[in-house]
């Protein structure tokens, strides 16, 4: 009883407590104590519900009497309030995850104005409250209707593809109606398919399941033939394969007139046991075809068998005869089965599975025809600019086999670049990936309502009308113009893209996709043999390797007359079968009759009788005849296509093989491949050896790289992925001081939703104190065992601009001054006062790090190096001995090591990390997102150049330059003393525009050179004001055009940009920007740094493939890297080579569409035309010079400073 009376006590209290939760979350929604006030009622309720049932004679176990529970529920609501105050929580996420932002650290910031909608909101809440149970509704209701346009254009916002809203409303791309429920508001159709999908699935694993298990049973009851001589296909029983065949004879050979019920049943039960079979069987189906082939030869002593719904056939002389000689007719229907309404109703015009003579069909193939024969570009007529494209779009990939998906992605967007000269987005990308993966689209009806109510087929759908959305971009390009204006006007636009998109999912690139997988792994499977055989004739090796593939498995007809009476002929009139009886024809066994093929199953590109095969809907020889119209009448028009782009997607993975290629025209890649095929392979002791050196911090990062590097790799950013400027309610993005000094933004429009749960517990991991610090100084046994080590564990690093091969002699010394990332340092010297350095003439000085103390036992970094009036190294001077080094010194060659690794350490720490990305691409985003709306002309102009910035600043801030971070680990630097490092850059910074980071005394009038001869020396010189000048002109044209200023002196009126460009000076410690002139040139430099700079400045691959090149640490008497600091800088380097936009590609779609459009648009053409004519003129300039340089190269340069 004294427990009774202590639990009523409580009962009120608890009710307190439950009111003084809801009141916190209401008017304190993110703060701890609301979420305290949360959990504390309800750990109370809970321990008191324990105590209770642990108590018999309290009154709390009435309640679970079910006498009393109904009265329960009615009396007593406590239970309600803090169940609603929970839903309430949600609630207050799910409504400031649209006004308020995401951090890209996962936490939330919200807009604490008091906005009309968070007075809505918070009335919500009460409302809530006092009808608990019910108050979600008030909210869903509320959520739908006041709240619901500004819900929309948040989450717009929020999207990545937020500026293809004018297509999403495009009424082309509106979804068509397959089921009634498609016509239902969204949260009804949801709710419809919800259910439909737990029916579905109840169906399979209730009925459809059991009954399949009792046809097994059934199967090999009553199964009596048995032949050992039979294929030994053993994935499906020999019994269910060929009583169910029987069966599906039995099927067909009914008269439609008789077809009951129990015959549907019957029939879509061995419909499902086909699509299993088949399923069972999907690498190799031949092996299925082929074994009931075998048994209606044993049986019926006929080449015909039953597939599916028809009769099938293997034979080689039947096939082609179907296929390409008879007047085919066709049905929708594919790989023995009906398709789905989805695909039946995409497009009502289509050829893909109406391939017949019928009118609309030779339309249709006019249509593709066209279309194809209008692709603004052809592989086979490759020019510069398709090749920069191409190059980009896939990368050259070498280092490991490529996984699928990338290869999907890649046949995918060369033939989408081909059609449209365009790019697909990152969502684009992935519906074509699930569009080649995913078949349920295929499936029948019923199929795919077992499987979660159509839920899969709704989905491929969804990824047609993204595809289609995406063409739709690009309508006015030749191509989709030539199909337009082939559809005669007989067919409307709509029906036109809907048919192109068809093709493309379906028809044009899943096939060779999968072919281009097939090839790859046939290359990589054997490299020594198949790559020499792939370069001897590329279309022949893919030909074979399609003969024996199974892209397209059958290609169905319906049974003509003709066929109909030959198939009763050949049963010997055992059977009848009905005209238009499906006829399965494979292709996949076609191509592997011995009657036509020597050898059939082995791969042989060389073989004579390749062009027999049946691959693209006709015999090869006949559809390559020049003749036109000798060619099948089915056969595929992508043929040749399909073949170009399968053999280019192949050579951009092609493995290295030991050959060394003279037909290769790009000298970096191959003196890349000529450097790798030194390396040899690391032994497993090798491995284990190197690894158990790295400190457990080492390990567990390189370990999670790969999360982020495949990832990234994967899933690329392009230029038009990048989303114009946020219409958000805030302007606060979440500014936090770092160690160093700086402001940092933390959250990134870009990146709105933050990274990916796996890449946060990846950083948090990183982050975390519990890692060990201690630099190890093992090094490696040989130099083959480094490399061997870096070319193993580190396959994902970026391929070089320039392969250096040789780093280390006195010829290499003068080409990093006067080429190299810190050529920008070289200076002309005037008569030195040291009789050591009597001849020198310039001097690359790198000795400012030496002031700073280093961790024991390493050297101090710092050098300078001197070169004569011919570049020629004389002398070094040492920092940590304090002497002049000279050639025949025997610390000749450390001196020369201290330098290299000196300029590479001030360059990445001072130029890279400090000066480009914490200092001037901070300011320019910062300022920029803070003080430009969203809808101002100079932040959507400026969006390309601060692209990702925020995220990488961030992600830099947090992870690299932190205490324990991984600069801290690389360089020898004490962290206090690294922070004094910063802190003199800091200090020394002084804003100066690009052509400024050039000494006056390495102009050519300086040095008595030409231009030209200068150009061959010192080409940062002439790259860096070339690039500068376009640069320069496009920034000034677009003031000129959008402010529509004739006078440079005088800024725009505009209150934004005053307080853009005043906070421009305040972080870059400019006095001032008074004119126009001087802004444009500021904005320039900072759009030039962003880029060009960055890449001159950021590009460490090329110095990091031998681990002599440079060191990140100095240690005495060492001119190589020990194992752990080398393993950090290459996963520095590894991390900071992720793909981001590049410079040449297209944001032409940031332009905005107002009065000044064509004018931008011109100048933002002229501005990619004038940096297209820059790369190729470097490429020119560079075959002249005496080594290459490529910092200022635009090919190379990325739009802004993102990685
Ligand atoms: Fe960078």
């Amino acid at each position: 009883m004294v427990l009774n009376t202590w639990f009523l006590d409580h009962l009120y209290n608890l009710d307190t407590i439950i009111r003084i939760g809801w009141l916190a979350l209401i008017f304190a929604p993110f703060n701890k104590i609301s979420k305290y006030c949360i959990i504390l009622p309800t750990l109370l309720f809970s321990v008191e519900c324990i105590l209770v049932l642990l108590f018999g004679d309290s009154p709390m176990l009435n309640w679970i009497s079910l006498k009393d529970l109904l009265m329960a529920i009615i009396v007593q609501r406590k239970q309600f309030y803090l169940m609603d105050l929970w839903i309430a929580q949600w609630m207050v996420y799910n409504f400031y995850a649209g006004c308020g932002k995401t951090a890209s650290c996962g936490s939330f910031h919200i807009n604490k104005t008091w906005t009309s909608e968070r007075y809505v909101f918070t009335i919500l809440l009460f409302l809530t409250y006092l009808a608990a149970p019910l108050g979600l509704v008030f909210y869903i209701v509320g959520k739908h209707s006041f709240l619901k346009e500004y819900q929309k254009n948040v989450q717009n916002a929020i999207k990545n593809d937020y500026f293809h809203i004018d297509q999403l409303k495009h009424p082309f791309s509106t979804p068509h109606t397959v089921r009634f429920a498609d016509k239902l508001p969204e949260s009804l159709s949801s709710i419809y398919y919800f259910l439909l999908g737990i029916i579905g699935l109840t169906t399979l694993f209730t009925i459809v399941l059991p009954s399949y298990i009792g046809l097994i049973i059934y199967c090999r009851i009553v199964y009596k033939y048995s032949s050992s001589s039979l294929s030994d296909l053993k994935t499906i029983p020999e019994a269910l394969r060929n009583v169910t065949a029987e069966m599906r004879l039995t099927l067909i050979k009914t008269d439609r007139n008789q077809r009951r019920l129990i015959w549907h049943l019957k029939y879509l039960l061995l419909q499902f046991a086909t699509i299993f079979e088949y399923a069972s069987n999907y690498s190799e189906p031949f092996r299925l075809f082929r074994s009931l082939e075998e048994y209606f030869r044993k049986i019926y002593h006929t080449p015909y068998f039953v597939l599916g719904n028809g009769i099938a056939v293997n034979s080689y002389d039947i096939v082609k005869r179907y296929i390409q000689d008879l007047p085919p007719r066709k049905d929708a229907e594919l790989l023995a089965w009906e398709i789905s309404p989805s695909l039946e109703t995409f497009c009502d015009f289509t050829t893909v599975f109406l391939s017949t003579n019928h009118p609309d069909t030779q339309l249709g193939r006019k249509i593709i025809f066209q279309w194809l024969h209008s692709f603004p570009h052809n592989l086979k007529h490759r020019n510069f600019e398709m090749e920069l494209q191409l190059s980009r779009i896939v990368p050259r990939h070498m280092d490991k086999k490529p996984t699928k998906d990338l290869v999907y992605q890649a046949v995918g967007e060369v033939m989408f670049f081909l059609a449209t000269n365009g790019e697909l987005t990152k969502s684009e990308r992935l519906a074509y990936i699930s569009c080649v993966q995913s078949p349920f689209i295929f499936f029948p009806n019923w199929f795919n309502f077992l499987f979660n109510g159509h839920y899969f087929e709704r989905k491929n759908l969804s990824n047609y009308y993204t595809l289609l959305r995406a063409f739709l971009r690009y309508e006015n390009g030749s191509a989709l113009q030539a199909a337009f204006m082939a559809a005669e006007k007989k067919k409307s636009h709509e029906e036109v893209l809907k048919f192109i998109t068809v093709v493309f999912c379906v028809a044009g690139s899943p096939a060779p996709a999968k072919l281009a997988v097939t090839v790859i792994d046939r290359l990589w499977a054997d490299k020594e043999k198949n790559v020499p055989l792939f370069k001897k004739n590329p279309h022949n090796f893919i030909k074979e390797c399609a003969r024996l593939d199974k892209a397209v498995p059958t290609v169905n007809v319906l049974a003509t007359d003709e066929i109909v009476s030959e198939v009763e002929k050949s049963f010997e009139g055992k059977i009848k079968i009905s005209e238009n009886t499906p006829v399965h024809c494979s292709i996949v066994n076609a191509n592997r009759d011995k009657a036509v093929f020597e050898n059939p199953d082995e791969f042989i590109p060389d073989r004579l009788d390749l062009n027999k095969i049946l691959v693209w809907n006709g015999v090869e020889e006949d559809i390559i005849n020049p003749d036109q119209s000798k060619r099948p009448i089915r056969y595929c028009p992508g043929h040749d296509l399909s073949l170009d782009i399968v053999q280019y997607v192949a050579e951009r993975f092609l493995p290295v093989t030991d050959d060394i290629d003279e037909d290769n025209n790009n000298k970096n890649e191959q003196d890349l491949i000529v450097f790798e095929q030194k390396i040899r392979k690391l032994t497993p002791n090798e491995e284990s050896h190197c690894w158990n050196v790295l400190d457990t911090y080492t390990k567990v990062v390189r370990l999670l790289m790969t999360i982020v590097i495949n990832e990234s790799n994967l899933f690329p950013s392009r230029a038009i992925d990048i989303a114009p400027p946020m219409h958000l309610p805030v302007k606060n993005f979440s500014i936090f001081r770092i160690d160093m000094a700086k402001f940092i933004p933390s959250w990134d429009e870009d990146k709105p939703n933050g990274s990916r749960p796996l890449r946060k517990f990846a950083r948090w991991l990183v982050n975390s104190n519990i890692w060990d610090f201690y630099d190890c100084l093992a090094g490696f046994d040989t130099l083959e065992q480094a490399l061997a080590w870096r070319s193993q564990i580190f396959p994902s690093l970026p391929l070089p601009n320039i392969v250096y091969t040789d780093m280390f002699s006195d010829e290499a010394m003068s080409r990093l001054a006067f080429f190299g990332c810190a050529c920008h340092y070289t200076q002309r010297i005037d008569k030195s006062e040291q009789p050591a350095l009597q001849n020198a003439v310039y001097v690359n000085d790198m000795t400012v790090l030496s002031i700073f103390r280093v961790r024991r036992p390493f050297e101090r970094y710092g050098a300078a190096a001197y070169f004569d009036g011919d570049f020629q190294l004389i002398a070094i001077y040492w920092c940590h001995a304090n002497r002049v080094v000279r050639k025949d010194d025997q610390f000749w060659e450390h001196a020369k090591y201290v330098w290299r690794s000196s300029f590479f350490a001030y360059v990445t720490i001072h130029d890279h990390l400090i000066v480009t990305h914490m200092i001037e691409c901070n300011a320019l985003v910062t300022a920029t997102r803070k003080y430009l709306t969203n809808d101002h002309p100079l932040r959507l102009f400026l969006q390309p150049f601060t692209y990702h910035t925020v995220s990488v600043n961030y992600q830099a801030a947090i992870s690299l330059v932190n205490r324990r971070g991984l600069v801290h680990r690389v360089w020898a630097f004490d962290y206090d003393e690294f922070l004094k490092v910063c802190d003199y850059i800091s200090m020394t910074y002084k804003f100066r525009l690009l052509p400024e980071y050039i000494p006056s005394s390495m102009s050519p009038e300086n040095n008595s050179k030409s231009k030209e001869q200068w150009d061959k020396v010192y080409p940062i010189y002439s790259d860096m004001n070339h690039f500068w000048k376009i640069i320069h002109k496009y920034v000034e044209n677009f003031f000129h055009i959008t402010f529509n200023v004739q006078d440079d002196d005088k800024l725009p009126m505009d209150t934004h940009m005053t307080e853009f460009i005043n906070e421009l000076c305040k972080q870059l410690g400019i006095p001032g920007i008074v004119s126009l002139k001087r802004f444009i040139d500021v904005l320039a430099h900072l759009i030039a740094s962003s880029t060009g700079m960055h890449e001159h400045v950021g590009q460490i691959s090329d110095y990091v493939i031998d681990p002599r090149f440079i060191g990140a640490k100095l240690q005495e008497g060492k001119e190589i890297q020990n194992i752990q600091t080398y393993t950090q800088i290459l996963i520095l380097t590894v991390v900071t080579g992720v793909r981001m936009p590049g410079l040449l590609e297209d944001w032409s779609h940031l332009i905005e569409r107002n009065q000044y459009y064509e004018k931008n648009l011109a100048n933002y053409e002229n501005f990619k035309n004038e940096l297209k004519n820059l790369s190729q003129d470097i490429d020119h300039r560079n075959k002249t010079r005496k080594y290459p340089f490529e910092s200022f190269n635009p090919k190379f340069i990325e739009c802004s400073a993102s990685v």
